[in-house]
């Protein structure tokens, strides 16, 4: 058990002697800390100054890493060795964007490298016939609008990426939506809205088994038969999945569909062929900018030392408010609009990837795993949130993302305070606000002892509360997919250090077995088996749905 190490012990003693330490005086003690705790790889900052750790705190967590093997498990991971135990498959999301002409990388010992190429090929083909307008409809017209149906993995990255390179699309472009939810409003008012003719569906699921997914696809089809007949589904369809039969079945060809495999998790699959509406929008060149960077992270996090590594040191700096301080949630605060899926698409990746309680081995685990990850455009927060982050008695962990410039900025004046706001708040959390600052203020305000002695606790801010800064220049394709690939190898060393397997998500399976049931029931069959609650709860809604 990864809390019997020496390290994590040792981590436990050293967190008793830090609890008191107060991250102003290390400034004040050290001149240099700004850019000792801080790393520039390509166009990204990380400043990791704004933490409660010192040097003894870093090389404790770096022998943690070490005493977890952190190094041959990254290896590993990236050579295809089956890191998913409980399934016995790769985690290959890497070779999905491996840059390498030469790059051979076996699973089974069959190279994978040909099928990415070859996928990646045939995305090129559909991306430029639909932005060029050769590919047609059914009728002859020109495909305007792609709907992306798909949930979790199949949506999540997609439509981050999607959306946040709105500021790329060039001419040519096709609208691209996004359906998830099972919700029947959703597709109800998008179709609303959608012309038959002009319209590409793309089913996305690794499984093609996925209720919502399917139960989704399934409207979109019978929206499509009813306005141009069967037919039209294969100019209208098209599919990304590991599952050809129930593909073919849908009524979609084998060339109409885009390869899956088992060895991507559906968290880490935007690189895919799921990555196609991103693609479709903004072009293969912008997608493969986005593999571009995503890559250059990756043999950053495979070749930089441990100590130099930024996915390594950001996932470490969690450890260690996640199990020394206790701390069980973890934000992010996005001062670029662009960016604002990220913290949905991170709290899929992080909180279905490690949010377990056994070992690799099968042994549970003392210790706190994933923390909860949310999130908000942190400018709104401001004004909501961020009250709890200055002032609770209990601090959370938080990474502020923010762009130093942006492109075409019509707006310069809005970007630099946006800019500000972010470099503030960080600040605001560190120094704080101390008594005698609160009162020479109230007084040099004209309020009377009397006044200030009542309001002088709630005007207080304590301060020293942690957060990581990363700035970017500008939001290109290239620098989000290295961001991407940084939260996504962050979530895997904390998994390597918690022994889970961060790539299994069998926490998903009892809900769905219980909705096919419970959905039965709403049907008409008897009522059966179910603790007291639902139970009560099923025959209100029963009662009400049957007037
Ligand atoms: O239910 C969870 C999950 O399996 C996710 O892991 C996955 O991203 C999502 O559902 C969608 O799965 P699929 O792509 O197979 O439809």
């Amino acid at each position: 058990m990864r809390n019997q190490l020496k390290s994590w012990q040792r981590l436990e003693e050293h967190q008793r002697e830090m609890v008191g330490a107060d991250m102003r005086d290390m400034f004040a003690a050290d001149g240099g800390r700004a850019q000792a705790f801080s790393l520039e790889w390509g166009d990204i900052v990380c400043d990791f100054s704004r933490n409660i750790v010192d040097a003894t705190t870093m090389k404790l967590l770096l022998e943690l890493a070490r005493e977890c093997r952190l190094q041959q498990r990254i290896e590993e991971m990236f050579s295809g060795v089956p890191v998913n135990v409980t399934e016995g498959r790769a985690a290959l999301h890497t070779a999905l964007r491996c840059r390498d002409k030469l790059a051979v990388i076996t699973v089974d010992g069959v190279d994978v490298m040909p099928q990415v190429r070859a996928t990646l090929e045939q995305m090129r083909g559909l991306v430029n016939a639909l932005r060029s307008g050769t590919w047609r409809g059914h009728s002859g017209a020109p495909i305007n609008t792609v709907v992306n149906i798909g949930i979790g993995g199949s949506d999540l990255g997609p439509r981050l990426v999607t959306r946040a390179l709105e500021h790329c699309m060039g001419a040519g472009a096709v609208r691209t939506e996004f359906v998830s939810t099972i919700d029947p409003v959703a597709l109800q008012r998008l179709l609303a809205r959608l012309d038959p003719a002009t319209t590409l569906f793309i089913i996305s699921s690794k499984s093609f088994t996925t209720r919502e997914t399917m139960l989704n696809a399934a409207a979109a089809r019978a929206w499509l038969c009813s306005a141009m007949g069967e037919a039209a589904v294969a100019r209208h369809f098209v599919a990304v999945s590991a599952n050809c039969e129930a593909v073919a079945e849908f009524g979609i060809s084998a060339d109409n569909r885009f390869a899956m495999w088992d060895w991507v998790g559906g968290r880490y699959s935007l690189w895919s062929a799921i990555g196609l509406p991103i693609a479709i929008a903004h072009g293969m060149e912008v997608f493969d900018q986005l593999l571009d960077g995503a890559y250059a992270m990756d043999c950053h996090f495979r070749t930089a030392s441990l100590e130099q590594n930024m996915p390594v040191l950001l996932a470490l700096i969690g450890v260690w408010y996640n199990n020394f301080f206790y701390r069980d949630s973890y934000a992010l605060l996005i001062y670029d609009n662009a960016l604002r899926l990220l913290p949905d698409w991170l709290q899929q990746l992080d909180m279905e990837s490690n949010g377990k309680s056994c070992t690799c081995s099968g042994h549970g685990i003392g210790y706190p795993t994933a923390p909860v990850v949310w999130g908000h455009i942190g400018i709104e927060g401001q004004h909501a949130f961020y009250q709890r982050l200055h002032q609770s008695p209990v601090f959370v962990p938080c990474d502020f993302i923010c762009a130093a410039s942006v492109g075409d900025n019509h707006y310069p004046q809005q970007q630099r305070f946006l800019l500000a706001n972010c470099l503030a708040q960080a600040e605001a959390l560190l120094k704080g606000r101390d008594g005698a600052t609160v009162r020479s203020e109230l007084r040099a305000a004209g309020m009377d002892e009397t006044k200030i002695a009542a309001l002088l606790p709630h005007r207080i801010f304590s301060g020293n509360r942690p957060s990581n800064t990363i700035i970017y220049n500008k939001l290109t394709p290239h620098t989000l997919g290295a961001l991407l690939a940084l939260y996504e190898h962050r979530t895997f060393v904390q998994g390597v250090i918690w022994d889970v397997n961060s790539f299994d998500q069998w926490g998903v399976e009892l809900g769905k077995q219980l909705a096919g049931t419970i959905d039965m029931e709403l049907s008409g069959e008897q009522i059966s088996g179910h603790d007291p609650s639902t139970t009560a709860l099923l025959r209100r809604c029963i009662d009400w749905q049957q007037g």
